[in-house]
């Protein structure tokens, strides 16, 4: 049996690869470290209780004894390292927790996953990290670094300790950098379900600026794919670009959104942009293509309905996370900016 440590697995993408992994490699153990942070919820993972392959340790990466604990108590040979605090508009709020978990953590993890002498360790990272683009143009893996949000900021430091790591002790990292992820089980804090939540609340749609900001979208199994993909054969030392080659402005993802679920336009408002906000992002994932033998499968139109229904079946929970400490957010992110009559695009 592999020992396989996967890093945030109560999130949204690691919860989907623990599935993705379990069904995918019946030889391997996976031990799931997450620190249960707002984002974290293993109800999702409940029925997994007593899995003779799945076992669940509650660690903080920022303590690095909690993550030598972990690794005391099983022998891990590969490590995916997907835990981060990972929500733009909170790292604008509040930056210095990124640091914690992104930087710090990301140290402590390689620190022990060094001295413990792991095969093979993957570094999940984001294409933030290269900051934004014009009208044209794609990031590729050579893209120089330019993050611009305070959360882009602490992943592109930990892609320079994991690049470091590499460097100066040999240690076997891969770095992965994948576009905006969708899907079930997200934190409706992110676009895709807050629009599907507040739409089948009937409540207003928050649409930053003039909604012409452009994503690329990736329907999270891809992206879990490419994850095993490059757990398993991406080259030490290289980093792998994923996207869903799915280029949308905001606005168009917000009125497909309202079109599935037959909801009024006129519930989107428009309110006053993210500070600092990316204007463009667009990959170019020909190296994994090549390397690794992947390619993006899920077609948007299909993973948004089939998303939308997830959405639509599980709105207890939804119900569940916005009745409780998420009502702060939202009131600190959008208190006062949701006034009744939509209006122009700012
Ligand atoms: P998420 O916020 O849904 O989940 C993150 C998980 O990490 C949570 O379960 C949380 O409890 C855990 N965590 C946070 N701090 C921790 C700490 N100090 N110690 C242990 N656990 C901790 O995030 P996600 O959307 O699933 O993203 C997972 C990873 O993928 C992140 O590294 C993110 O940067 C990266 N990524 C996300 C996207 C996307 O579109 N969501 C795209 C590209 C890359
Ligand atoms: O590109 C990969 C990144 O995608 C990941 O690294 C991050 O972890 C993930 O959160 C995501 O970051 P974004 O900032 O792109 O995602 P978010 O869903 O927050 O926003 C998507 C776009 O929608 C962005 O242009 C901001 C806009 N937006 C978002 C919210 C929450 C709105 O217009 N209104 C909103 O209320």
């Amino acid at each position: 049996m592999t020992h396989v440590l996967i890093t945030g697995g109560a999130g949204f993408i690691g919860a989907n690869l623990v599935r993705r992994l379990l069904s995918a490699r019946p030889d391997w153990k996976l031990v799931n470290l997450d620190l249960l942070t707002y984002a974290g919820d293993l109800s999702w993972l409940a029925d997994l209780e007593g899995h003779p392959r799945h076992v669940f340790e509650r660690a903080d990466l920022a303590e690095r004894a909690q993550v030598d604990a972990v690794f005391e108590r099983h022998p891990i040979e590969l490590v995916a390292h997907l835990a981060a605090e990972s929500h733009v508009d909170r790292s604008i709020l509040e930056p210095a927790i990124f640091v914690r978990s992104n930087v710090l953590g990301t140290q402590n993890l390689l620190d022990v996953a060094r001295a413990r002498k792991v095969r093979r360790f993957l570094h999940v990272s984001t294409d933030e990290v290269y900051g934004t683009l014009g009208a044209t143009g794609k990031f590729s893996e050579s893209t120089p670094l330019a993050p611009n949000s305070p959360y882009s900021a602490s992943k592109a430091a930990s892609d320079l300790l994991v690049r470091a790591a590499f460097h100066t002790f040999g240690f076997p990292a891969v770095t992965s950098r994948c576009s905006n992820n969708y899907g079930p089980r997200q934190f409706p804090e992110k676009l895709i379900p807050l629009m599907i939540a507040n739409a089948l609340a009937d409540q207003p749609l928050p649409v930053y600026g003039d909604g012409q900001q452009v994503r690329d979208w990736i329907h999270v199994d891809d992206h879990c794919d490419g994850l095993l993909a490059a757990l398993e054969r991406g080259r030490p030392g290289e980093v792998y670009n994923f996207g869903g080659e799915c280029e949308l402005p905001n606005l168009t993802v917000v009125r497909t959104l309202l079109r599935i679920l037959g909801k009024d336009e006129r519930l989107i408002r428009y309110v006053a942009d993210r500070p600092g906000h990316d204007r463009r992002y667009a990959i170019d994932c020909e190296k994994a293509k090549a390397e690794l033998g992947w390619r993006p499968q899920r077609r948007f139109d299909e993973g948004l309905a089939a998303t939308v229904d997830w959405y639509r079946a599980h709105q207890e929970w939804v119900a569940r996370i916005r009745s409780g400490a998420y009502r702060d957010y939202y009131d600190r992110q959008y208190g006062g900016r949701l006034s009744p009559g939509g209006g122009a695009p700012r």
